[in-house]
């Protein structure tokens, strides 16, 4: 059973970030199988690689994307961002040591972090920019 089930309310309007999100949900439920399976250190690791680049790749996208569009909550939105990556390089770092139980908790934080940040920051530059595409005149 997947650990986080896609819906329609991850949903922001925006694409390509919608399937972004889709791909990183699909990371993370892969992630975490291995995780609690315990498949070899090897495999993990490089699947926890391909989260990592795939989120860091996912912000730097989104935060052009909201320069372009002069989105004003761009500061706020980027320091979430750079604190995630933080705490993923933790959790990668940790996982690397063998240190196991922590991992999990980390995991467990990341996966609740990007649920919120899906729902609740990364929905907000989607009313954004949704209310300027129905303001008369800008056309
Ligand atoms: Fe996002
Ligand atoms: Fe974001």
């Amino acid at each position: 059973m997947p650990v986080v089930e896609w819906d329609d309310s991850f949903l922001v309007g925006v694409e390509p970030f919608d399937d972004h999100h889709k791909h990183l949900v699909d990371l993370l439920n892969r992630s975490y199988t291995e995780l609690v399976h315990d498949a070899p250190m090897e495999s993990c690791e490089e699947l926890l690689d391909e989260l990592s680049d795939y989120v860091s790749y996912h912000f730097v996208s989104e935060e052009l994307w909201m320069m372009e569009n002069s989105y004003p909550k761009y500061e706020q939105h980027i320091a979430e961002h750079n604190n995630y990556i933080k705490r993923l390089q933790e959790f990668q770092q940790d996982y690397k040591q063998g240190k196991a139980e922590t991992s999990l908790e980390i995991f467990t934080f990341l996966r609740q972090w990007l649920i919120e940040h899906i729902l609740k920051t990364d929905a907000d530059y989607g009313r954004f920019i949704s209310t300027l595409n129905q303001k008369p005149g800008l056309t």
